[in-house]
């Protein structure tokens, strides 16, 4: 979370900083600032809220600098203002950082004890005042920054712009993400590859523990010893690469109607369509003949895939999955004996909790494996075989096609994975790729019921809260579900087992509660059927998401229902997904909230 930017030109930079953190602003939107040298002075321009508040006080007050430094702020130590706003700057420095130092109150007292005064509630600050200290003691900037860095605890990637000094700016990464980018004559630091992708597509990721000193021309990249090191070029994004909503509204909504084309581009990576047998994408040798028990692991929409993800590996390729939340399956110290491969799901690839996850799982010397959407970033890095869905960039903060990626990716690898054991005959393997080709088209007969979803939603929009109810493979896409209305509506909303109705949600029916029953005519059908008849019977409104069949059946009189084609099961979860998507958009929409960016969220959860 939070978003950092530095350039090192000798063209006038604010304009472009501002740029590069449109494209950082799904990590983060609570404020955002921007600091320059103005004739060698350091100079700071700083906003409450989203980025055009700081455009603005930029158009009043323009910012000139051939050097500076950008954020934009995902408030974790003090609230969302001015003064906590970044760049944070002394009399020498400024500085911008994304993650926490976990021990700024202990130095913080040791600053305090020393007569230094603070601005800001923030831990970003102490960093600012250390550097200080250290430039004061005589220091240079690179041994001022590298000194300070060993007293950090916690995870991190900070960017350093010196008062009266226009020719170098300094970068460290530990925990988050940081890129360097090459220009001619000018340097760029960045969050991610996409900040830099207009100005360069020479980019370099620093590794744990590095920083780097950028000058006009060139980078110098050092270890936490200080030792020089060198670091791969990735030309992964190209150059002037450039994300915007097309026809569409919102992101949300552009990515919702891109998932027909994204999903048929991630099943190509995992099916070879010419033959119709699953593989392992870029040749990798993930066999899951010995694999007797997985133990998968994520966050949010990504945990709620992993969950239809365990449904896939059992009932496709008979292997038992453990799975859990990441916050949860880092601390846990399970046990892991028996566990064959350690199977992660992220979109962005740098969620904090999964990312331990994931070395908690390397360390117990587990095989590990990733489903990621962004291939550069440090989950990919560092997982033994890296799964990818290629959904593309994903702006919206709330998830719709990475998830949906995510079904396929898993789906197809729990075909692989019953071949691989033998479960899975050569004729079946054949039959159910064939089925998984089917969902681009299904999606977009799913996407075709927008308008009668918008219909539904202005009644939701009059709700304050929602059940959410599901069995089988739609028990996570209930909770999926509720977690979209949540996140982007405001309203309160719980997906539940449906079996698990009468065990206490019950309690909340009466006529002001919307119930959303996701059942299609599968074997859990009539089951799901009896816990509708128990809401109606309370009075409870029904939205029923359903097939042909189940609507035909008069399961439930008076609901309203949502039908989507027939399919077989496998898809389900997929194509199920688009009518909770539009439903969720939808009544944000009518409730005014700001679907692409909604309040206290951010796109990329680098923080625990
Ligand atoms: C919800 C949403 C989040 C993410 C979660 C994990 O719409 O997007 O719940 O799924 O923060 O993020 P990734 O997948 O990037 O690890």
């Amino acid at each position: 979370m939070c978003g950092i930017i530095g350039i090192i030109s000798r063209q006038p930079v604010a304009d472009r900083l501002v740029d590069a953190l449109k494209r950082l602003e799904y990590r983060g939107y609570d404020s955002a600032g921007i600091a320059t040298l103005e004739a060698g002075v350091l100079t700071r321009r700083r906003a409450e809220g989203k980025l055009v508040n700081l455009a603005k006080r930029l158009e009043d007050a323009p910012l000139r600098g051939s050097i500076g430094i950008g954020h934009t702020r995902w408030a974790t130590h003090g609230a969302p203002t001015e003064p906590n706003a970044h760049p944070h700057a002394t009399k020498a420095l400024a500085v911008v950082h994304n993650g926490i130092i976990e021990n700024y109150r202990d130095l913080k007292a040791e600053l305090e004890a020393e007569g230094v005064t603070f601005e800001s509630q923030t831990d970003t600050e102490t960093v600012a005042h250390l550097v200080t200290r250290e430039l004061a003691r005589g220091l240079s900037p690179k041994d001022a920054v590298h000194a300070v860095l060993g007293r950090l605890e916690g995870a991190f990637s900070l960017g350093f712009l010196f008062n009266g000094n226009e020719d170098i700016l300094i970068g460290a990464r530990r925990g988050s993400p940081l890129a360097v980018g090459e220009g001619e004559g000018e340097m760029f630091l960045g969050s991610d590859a996409i900040a830099l992708s207009p100005f360069t597509d020479t980019v370099r990721y620093l590794e744990e523990g590095d920083f780097v000193v950028l000058t006009h021309d060139g980078v110098e990249i050092f270890d936490e010893h200080a030792r020089p090191v060198t670091r791969e070029i990735r030309r992964a994004v190209g150059k002037a690469f450039y994300v915007d909503k097309g026809n569409h509204r919102h992101f949300m909504q552009k990515e919702i109607y891109e998932q027909p084309e994204v999903l048929s581009h991630t099943l190509g990576a995992f099916v070879d369509m010419t033959t119709g047998r699953t593989r392992i994408p870029n040749g990798q040798s993930l066999d899951f003949a010995k694999v007797n028990r997985m133990a998968l692991s994520a966050c949010g929409t990504g945990y709620y895939a992993a969950l239809v993800g365990r449904y896939y590996f059992e009932r496709y390729a008979r292997i038992p999955c453990d799975l859990d939340v990441a916050s949860e399956f880092r601390y846990r110290e399970s046990p892991l004996g028996d566990v064959d491969l350690a199977l992660f799901v992220s979109q962005s690839g740098e969620t904090a909790d999964t990312l331990a996850s994931l070395r908690y799982a390397k360390a117990e010397g587990l095989q590990t494996a990733a489903v990621v959407n962004v291939q550069e970033s440090t989950i990919a890095r560092e997982s033994d075989f890296v799964l990818p869905t290629l959904a593309g960039p994903e702006i919206g903060v709330a998830s719709t096609k990475a998830f949906t990626c995510q079904l396929m990716a898993l789906a197809a690898l729990a075909i692989k994975a019953g071949v691989d054991r033998g479960v899975i005959s050569p004729e079946r393997e054949l039959e159910l790729t064939r089925i998984l080709a089917e969902a681009p088209r299904l999606t977009n007969e799913a996407i075709r019921l927008e308008d009668r979803i918008e219909v539904l939603s202005r009644d939701m929009a009059t709700k304050r809260h929602a059940l959410f109810l599901g069995r089988g493979f739609s028990f996570p896409l209930a909770l999926e579900g509720a977690l979209k209305l949540k996140e982007i509506s405001y309203i309160h909303a719980e997906g539940y087992a449906a079996g698990e109705l009468k065990h206490g949600p019950i309690a909340l029916i009466d006529e002001t509660m919307p119930v959303v029953v996701i059942a299609p005519h599968d074997r859990s059908f009539e089951k799901t059927v009896s816990n509708m008849q128990e809401v109606a019977a309370r009075g409870g409104e029904i939205i029923l998401v359903t097939d042909a069949k189940g609507a035909a059946s008069g399961a439930v009189e008076g609901a309203e229902m949502i039908v989507l084609p027939d399919m077989p099961e496998i898809l389900t979860p997929i194509v199920y997904a688009i009518p909770l998507q539009l439903l969720a958009y939808h009544t944000a929409i009518q409730m005014g909230t700001d679907v692409d960016q909604p309040r206290n969220l951010a796109k990329s959860v680098t923080v625990e």
